[in-house]
Protein backbone atom coordinates (compact mmCIF):
# COMPACT_ATOMS: atom_id res chain seq x y z
CA UNK A 1 0.00 0.00 0.00
CA UNK A 2 1.43 3.38 -0.76
CA UNK A 3 1.79 6.00 1.95
CA UNK A 4 -1.19 9.06 1.27
CA UNK A 5 1.56 11.19 2.59
CA UNK A 6 3.99 10.99 -0.19
CA UNK A 7 1.45 10.28 -2.62
CA UNK A 8 2.10 12.71 -5.95
CA UNK A 9 0.63 12.62 -9.07
CA UNK A 10 2.01 12.01 -12.47
CA UNK A 11 1.61 15.69 -13.93
CA UNK A 12 3.51 18.99 -12.67
CA UNK A 13 1.16 21.57 -13.94
CA UNK A 14 3.38 25.23 -13.44
CA UNK A 15 6.92 25.45 -12.42
CA UNK A 16 8.92 28.44 -11.61
CA UNK A 17 12.83 28.41 -12.05
CA UNK A 18 15.42 31.23 -12.54
CA UNK A 19 12.54 33.83 -12.96
CA UNK A 20 11.09 31.60 -15.93
CA UNK A 21 7.31 29.92 -15.76
CA UNK A 22 6.74 26.79 -17.23
CA UNK A 23 2.81 25.48 -17.72
CA UNK A 24 2.05 22.45 -19.68
CA UNK A 25 0.15 23.44 -22.77
CA UNK A 26 -3.80 21.63 -21.68
CA UNK A 27 -4.62 22.70 -25.15
CA UNK A 28 -2.52 19.94 -26.53
CA UNK A 29 -3.46 17.04 -24.15
CA UNK A 30 -4.01 14.20 -24.16
CA UNK A 31 -2.36 14.04 -27.46
CA UNK A 32 0.94 15.82 -26.80
CA UNK A 33 2.90 16.45 -23.39
CA UNK A 34 4.16 19.59 -24.11
CA UNK A 35 5.67 22.38 -21.57
CA UNK A 36 5.75 25.77 -22.38
CA UNK A 37 8.04 28.77 -21.21
CA UNK A 38 6.39 31.66 -20.26
CA UNK A 39 8.65 34.85 -21.91
CA UNK A 40 6.20 37.82 -20.60
CA UNK A 41 2.84 38.85 -19.21
CA UNK A 42 1.20 39.15 -22.67
CA UNK A 43 1.95 35.68 -23.03
CA UNK A 44 0.93 34.49 -19.60
CA UNK A 45 -2.41 36.57 -20.49
CA UNK A 46 -2.77 34.82 -23.73
CA UNK A 47 -1.80 31.76 -21.52
CA UNK A 48 -4.50 32.26 -19.36
CA UNK A 49 -7.43 33.14 -21.95
CA UNK A 50 -6.70 30.29 -24.58
CA UNK A 51 -6.58 27.74 -21.69
CA UNK A 52 -3.60 26.44 -21.80
CA UNK A 53 -2.94 26.70 -18.19
CA UNK A 54 -6.58 26.93 -16.55
CA UNK A 55 -8.37 25.63 -13.55
CA UNK A 56 -9.23 28.32 -10.81
CA UNK A 57 -6.10 27.42 -8.50
CA UNK A 58 -3.76 27.57 -11.51
CA UNK A 59 -4.85 30.62 -13.14
CA UNK A 60 -4.54 32.10 -9.66
CA UNK A 61 -0.62 30.73 -9.54
CA UNK A 62 0.14 31.87 -13.13
CA UNK A 63 -1.01 34.92 -12.42
CA UNK A 64 1.25 35.43 -9.08
CA UNK A 65 4.05 34.94 -11.21
CA UNK A 66 3.37 36.53 -14.41
CA UNK A 67 2.56 39.47 -12.54
CA UNK A 68 6.79 39.33 -12.08
CA UNK A 69 7.34 39.85 -16.15
CA UNK A 70 5.80 43.22 -15.88
CA UNK A 71 8.39 44.86 -13.29
CA UNK A 72 11.31 42.05 -13.81
CA UNK A 73 12.82 44.86 -15.94
CA UNK A 74 11.76 47.84 -14.23
CA UNK A 75 13.53 47.09 -10.73
CA UNK A 76 16.02 50.54 -11.46
CA UNK A 77 12.83 52.83 -11.22
CA UNK A 78 11.97 54.39 -7.73
CA UNK A 79 9.24 52.53 -5.34
CA UNK A 80 6.07 54.56 -6.75
CA UNK A 81 6.39 54.07 -10.38
CA UNK A 82 7.40 50.41 -9.66
CA UNK A 83 4.41 49.94 -7.73
CA UNK A 84 2.26 51.81 -10.40
CA UNK A 85 2.96 49.57 -13.06
CA UNK A 86 2.51 46.67 -10.69
CA UNK A 87 -1.12 47.46 -10.38
CA UNK A 88 -1.65 48.30 -13.92
CA UNK A 89 -0.96 45.11 -14.87
CA UNK A 90 -2.21 43.10 -12.47
CA UNK A 91 -5.40 44.94 -13.41
CA UNK A 92 -4.72 43.75 -17.06
CA UNK A 93 -3.89 40.22 -16.52
CA UNK A 94 -7.29 40.14 -13.70
CA UNK A 95 -9.07 40.82 -17.32
CA UNK A 96 -8.22 37.84 -18.94
CA UNK A 97 -10.52 35.43 -17.06
CA UNK A 98 -13.62 37.07 -15.13
CA UNK A 99 -15.21 33.75 -13.46
CA UNK A 100 -13.24 32.35 -11.32
CA UNK A 101 -12.17 34.35 -8.07
CA UNK A 102 -8.54 32.86 -7.57
CA UNK A 103 -7.25 35.03 -10.48
CA UNK A 104 -7.72 38.25 -8.95
CA UNK A 105 -7.65 36.78 -5.36
CA UNK A 106 -3.83 35.84 -6.49
CA UNK A 107 -3.17 39.35 -8.04
CA UNK A 108 -4.55 41.55 -5.35
CA UNK A 109 -1.88 39.11 -2.44
CA UNK A 110 0.33 40.30 -4.77
CA UNK A 111 -0.61 43.88 -4.88
CA UNK A 112 -1.31 44.33 -1.23
CA UNK A 113 2.11 42.73 -0.04
CA UNK A 114 3.84 45.35 -2.33
CA UNK A 115 2.06 48.07 -0.70
CA UNK A 116 2.98 46.89 2.18
CA UNK A 117 6.22 46.52 1.52
CA UNK A 118 6.54 50.38 -0.44
CA UNK A 119 9.52 51.60 2.08
CA UNK A 120 11.51 48.99 0.03
CA UNK A 121 13.61 49.64 -3.43
CA UNK A 122 11.81 48.64 -6.52
CA UNK A 123 15.07 45.80 -6.11
CA UNK A 124 14.08 44.63 -3.02
CA UNK A 125 10.70 44.50 -4.00
CA UNK A 126 10.74 42.54 -6.74
CA UNK A 127 12.69 39.74 -4.89
CA UNK A 128 9.84 39.94 -2.12
CA UNK A 129 7.27 39.57 -4.78
CA UNK A 130 8.74 36.55 -6.21
CA UNK A 131 8.80 34.96 -3.05
CA UNK A 132 5.41 35.86 -1.90
CA UNK A 133 4.17 34.11 -5.73
CA UNK A 134 6.27 31.03 -4.66
CA UNK A 135 4.37 30.86 -1.18
CA UNK A 136 0.78 31.05 -3.57
CA UNK A 137 2.27 28.07 -5.53
CA UNK A 138 3.38 26.00 -2.42
CA UNK A 139 0.36 26.83 -0.49
CA UNK A 140 -1.71 25.91 -2.77
CA UNK A 141 0.13 21.78 -2.24
CA UNK A 142 -0.82 22.43 1.24
CA UNK A 143 -4.41 23.18 0.53
CA UNK A 144 -4.39 20.37 -2.21
CA UNK A 145 -3.54 17.67 0.28
CA UNK A 146 -5.90 19.36 3.27
CA UNK A 147 -8.79 19.09 0.83
CA UNK A 148 -7.77 15.32 -0.06
CA UNK A 149 -7.46 14.35 3.64
CA UNK A 150 -10.81 16.08 5.03
CA UNK A 151 -13.08 14.32 1.29
CA UNK A 152 -11.12 10.84 1.47
CA UNK A 153 -13.56 9.76 4.40
CA UNK A 154 -16.46 10.27 1.44
CA UNK A 155 -14.77 7.71 -0.21
CA UNK A 156 -15.72 4.33 0.12
CA UNK A 157 -14.48 0.70 -1.28
CA UNK A 158 -16.55 -0.47 -4.33
CA UNK A 159 -18.43 3.13 -4.94
CA UNK A 160 -18.88 5.16 -7.99
CA UNK A 161 -17.39 8.57 -8.01
CA UNK A 162 -19.02 11.20 -10.87
CA UNK A 163 -16.51 14.78 -11.76
CA UNK A 164 -17.19 16.93 -14.18
CA UNK A 165 -14.68 19.10 -15.93
CA UNK A 166 -11.59 18.82 -14.79
CA UNK A 167 -10.16 19.73 -10.72
CA UNK A 168 -7.62 17.70 -10.36
CA UNK A 169 -3.71 18.36 -10.87
CA UNK A 170 -4.03 20.39 -14.01
CA UNK A 171 -6.32 22.53 -12.52
CA UNK A 172 -3.83 23.57 -9.92
CA UNK A 173 -0.61 22.71 -7.95
CA UNK A 174 -0.52 18.86 -7.03
CA UNK A 175 -3.52 16.77 -5.86
CA UNK A 176 -6.22 18.59 -7.73
CA UNK A 177 -9.69 19.78 -5.37
CA UNK A 178 -11.88 17.46 -6.35
CA UNK A 179 -9.80 15.02 -7.24
CA UNK A 180 -7.70 14.77 -4.07
CA UNK A 181 -9.64 12.54 -2.18
CA UNK A 182 -9.40 9.82 -5.13
CA UNK A 183 -5.60 10.55 -5.17
CA UNK A 184 -5.07 10.03 -1.79
CA UNK A 185 -8.13 7.15 -1.59
CA UNK A 186 -6.42 5.54 -4.40
CA UNK A 187 -3.59 5.78 -2.47
CA UNK A 188 -4.67 4.19 0.38
CA UNK A 189 -5.59 1.25 -1.50
CA UNK A 190 -9.47 1.66 -1.89
CA UNK A 191 -11.34 0.59 -5.12
CA UNK A 192 -13.40 2.55 -6.46
CA UNK A 193 -14.80 4.26 -9.75
CA UNK A 194 -14.47 7.55 -10.69
CA UNK A 195 -16.74 8.60 -13.96
CA UNK A 196 -15.31 11.64 -15.42
CA UNK A 197 -17.69 13.51 -17.67
CA UNK A 198 -16.44 14.72 -20.98
CA UNK A 199 -17.69 18.01 -20.38
CA UNK A 200 -18.55 20.63 -23.38
CA UNK A 201 -17.35 22.37 -25.27
CA UNK A 202 -14.11 22.16 -24.52
CA UNK A 203 -13.97 18.39 -23.33
CA UNK A 204 -11.74 19.49 -19.84
CA UNK A 205 -13.66 15.58 -18.32
CA UNK A 206 -12.47 13.61 -21.57
CA UNK A 207 -8.76 15.29 -22.69
CA UNK A 208 -7.93 15.99 -18.86
CA UNK A 209 -9.52 14.38 -15.80
CA UNK A 210 -9.78 11.16 -17.68
CA UNK A 211 -6.12 11.72 -18.90
CA UNK A 212 -4.45 12.23 -15.67
CA UNK A 213 -7.15 9.83 -13.28
CA UNK A 214 -5.67 7.27 -16.10
CA UNK A 215 -1.45 8.32 -15.58
CA UNK A 216 -2.18 7.81 -12.21
CA UNK A 217 -3.52 4.18 -12.29
CA UNK A 218 -7.41 5.24 -10.93
CA UNK A 219 -9.59 3.14 -12.11
CA UNK A 220 -11.27 6.10 -14.64
CA UNK A 221 -14.66 5.46 -17.10
CA UNK A 222 -15.10 8.48 -19.45
CA UNK A 223 -18.71 9.17 -20.35
CA UNK A 224 -20.44 12.28 -22.30
CA UNK A 225 -22.35 14.59 -20.27
CA UNK A 226 -25.33 13.48 -21.29
CA UNK A 227 -25.12 9.77 -20.18
CA UNK A 228 -24.79 10.92 -16.39
CA UNK A 229 -28.48 10.65 -15.65
CA UNK A 230 -28.59 6.75 -17.08
CA UNK A 231 -25.87 6.24 -15.19
CA UNK A 232 -27.35 7.56 -11.93
CA UNK A 233 -30.71 5.82 -13.00
CA UNK A 234 -28.97 2.78 -12.86
CA UNK A 235 -26.96 3.09 -10.09
CA UNK A 236 -23.42 3.36 -10.81
CA UNK A 237 -23.24 6.85 -8.89
CA UNK A 238 -22.79 7.14 -5.68
CA UNK A 239 -21.37 10.16 -5.19
CA UNK A 240 -20.24 13.41 -7.07
CA UNK A 241 -17.48 15.78 -6.27
CA UNK A 242 -16.58 18.69 -8.51
CA UNK A 243 -14.65 21.54 -8.42
CA UNK A 244 -15.48 25.26 -8.56
CA UNK A 245 -14.53 29.06 -9.89
CA UNK A 246 -16.18 30.83 -6.93
CA UNK A 247 -18.53 30.17 -4.37
CA UNK A 248 -20.86 33.17 -3.12
CA UNK A 249 -21.25 33.83 0.91
CA UNK A 250 -24.79 31.74 0.76
CA UNK A 251 -23.08 28.98 -0.98
CA UNK A 252 -23.96 29.25 -4.53
CA UNK A 253 -21.58 27.86 -6.39
CA UNK A 254 -19.97 28.67 -10.06
CA UNK A 255 -18.05 25.39 -12.24
CA UNK A 256 -17.98 24.86 -15.59
CA UNK A 257 -20.79 24.77 -17.63
CA UNK A 258 -23.04 21.83 -16.82
CA UNK A 259 -22.41 21.75 -13.41
CA UNK A 260 -25.92 23.01 -12.15
CA UNK A 261 -27.39 19.71 -14.09
CA UNK A 262 -25.14 17.04 -12.42
CA UNK A 263 -26.21 18.86 -9.11
CA UNK A 264 -30.09 18.88 -10.48
CA UNK A 265 -29.36 14.99 -11.25
CA UNK A 266 -28.35 14.44 -8.31
CA UNK A 267 -30.87 15.82 -6.29
CA UNK A 268 -33.16 13.78 -8.45
CA UNK A 269 -30.89 10.32 -7.58
CA UNK A 270 -30.90 11.31 -4.04
CA UNK A 271 -26.75 11.23 -4.74
CA UNK A 272 -25.42 13.66 -2.44
CA UNK A 273 -23.29 16.05 -4.42
CA UNK A 274 -19.77 17.66 -3.16
CA UNK A 275 -18.03 21.28 -4.25
CA UNK A 276 -14.53 20.47 -3.42
CA UNK A 277 -12.23 24.45 -2.85
CA UNK A 278 -9.76 25.97 -0.85
CA UNK A 279 -10.83 28.82 1.50
CA UNK A 280 -9.73 31.49 -1.06
CA UNK A 281 -12.19 30.22 -3.63
CA UNK A 282 -14.80 31.41 -1.39
CA UNK A 283 -16.09 35.23 -1.95
CA UNK A 284 -17.14 36.50 1.06
CA UNK A 285 -17.90 40.29 -1.22
CA UNK A 286 -20.64 38.30 -3.53
CA UNK A 287 -23.52 37.78 -1.55
CA UNK A 288 -25.27 35.33 -4.18
CA UNK A 289 -24.43 33.75 -7.55
CA UNK A 290 -26.87 36.26 -8.76
CA UNK A 291 -23.93 38.57 -8.69
CA UNK A 292 -21.20 36.48 -10.10
CA UNK A 293 -19.74 37.55 -13.63
CA UNK A 294 -20.08 34.77 -15.86
CA UNK A 295 -17.36 34.44 -18.94
CA UNK A 296 -19.08 33.83 -22.36
CA UNK A 297 -16.35 32.74 -24.81
CA UNK A 298 -16.24 32.30 -28.59
CA UNK A 299 -19.02 30.50 -30.65
CA UNK A 300 -16.42 28.65 -32.67
CA UNK A 301 -15.89 26.48 -29.56
CA UNK A 302 -19.82 25.65 -30.13
CA UNK A 303 -19.49 25.48 -33.61
CA UNK A 304 -16.31 23.47 -33.96
CA UNK A 305 -15.07 20.17 -32.87
CA UNK A 306 -11.46 20.51 -33.26
CA UNK A 307 -10.95 21.33 -36.74
CA UNK A 308 -14.36 19.94 -38.17
CA UNK A 309 -17.78 22.46 -38.63
CA UNK A 310 -19.95 21.33 -36.86
CA UNK A 311 -22.76 23.94 -36.70
CA UNK A 312 -24.26 25.68 -39.92
CA UNK A 313 -22.20 29.16 -40.53
CA UNK A 314 -23.72 32.23 -38.86
CA UNK A 315 -25.78 30.05 -36.75
CA UNK A 316 -26.42 32.30 -33.72
CA UNK A 317 -24.27 30.87 -30.85
CA UNK A 318 -24.25 31.02 -26.56
CA UNK A 319 -20.92 29.48 -24.65
CA UNK A 320 -21.57 30.52 -21.26
CA UNK A 321 -18.66 29.08 -19.90
CA UNK A 322 -19.94 28.76 -16.39
CA UNK A 323 -22.85 28.03 -14.86
CA UNK A 324 -23.77 28.71 -10.75
CA UNK A 325 -24.95 25.90 -8.84
CA UNK A 326 -27.58 27.27 -6.04
CA UNK A 327 -26.92 25.93 -2.71
CA UNK A 328 -29.92 24.10 -2.20
CA UNK A 329 -28.55 21.46 -4.24
CA UNK A 330 -25.14 21.19 -2.43
CA UNK A 331 -24.44 18.48 0.36
CA UNK A 332 -21.11 20.31 1.28
CA UNK A 333 -17.87 22.13 0.61
CA UNK A 334 -14.74 19.77 1.15
CA UNK A 335 -12.16 22.65 2.37
CA UNK A 336 -8.62 21.86 3.72
CA UNK A 337 -10.18 22.98 7.13
CA UNK A 338 -13.01 20.36 7.06
CA UNK A 339 -15.91 19.80 5.08
CA UNK A 340 -18.48 22.72 5.44
CA UNK A 341 -22.29 21.82 5.53
CA UNK A 342 -25.71 23.51 5.59
CA UNK A 343 -26.67 26.06 6.40
CA UNK A 344 -24.24 27.51 4.22
CA UNK A 345 -24.66 31.57 4.81
CA UNK A 346 -24.52 30.96 8.40
CA UNK A 347 -22.00 28.88 8.74
CA UNK A 348 -19.34 30.48 5.74
CA UNK A 349 -20.39 33.58 7.77
CA UNK A 350 -19.08 32.25 11.59
CA UNK A 351 -16.05 30.61 9.65
CA UNK A 352 -14.61 33.94 7.71
CA UNK A 353 -14.92 35.98 10.55
CA UNK A 354 -12.92 34.49 12.58
O1 LIG B 1 -12.64 26.77 -18.07
P1 LIG B 1 -11.81 25.98 -17.10
O2 LIG B 1 -11.27 24.72 -17.69
O3 LIG B 1 -10.75 26.81 -16.45
O4 LIG B 1 -12.84 25.56 -15.96
C1 LIG B 1 -12.35 24.93 -14.82
C2 LIG B 1 -13.39 24.50 -13.87
O5 LIG B 1 -14.55 24.78 -14.03
C3 LIG B 1 -12.91 23.79 -12.64
O6 LIG B 1 -13.87 22.89 -12.19
C4 LIG B 1 -12.66 24.84 -11.54
O7 LIG B 1 -11.80 25.83 -12.00
C5 LIG B 1 -12.09 24.23 -10.33
S1 LIG B 1 -10.41 23.77 -10.56
C6 LIG B 1 -9.83 23.12 -9.13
Amino acid sequence: MTETNSYKPVVQTLSWSDGILTIIDQTRLPVEVVYEEQESIEQVWDSIKKLKVRGAPAIGIAGAYGLLYAVKDKQDLDTEEFLKILKQQAEYLEASRPTAVNLSWALKRMVSKADSLASLSAGKLYMELEKEAIAIHDEDRVLCRGMGESGMPLIKDGIGVLTHCNAGSLATSELGTATAPMYLAHAAGLKFKVYADETRPLLQGARLTAWELQQSGLDVTLITDNMAAFMMSKGFIDLAITGTDRVAANGDTANKIGTMGVAILAKYFNIPLYIACPSSTFDMNTPSGDEIVIEERSAEEVTFFGERRTGPEGIQVRNPAFDVTPHELITGFITENGIVRPPFKENLAKIFAK
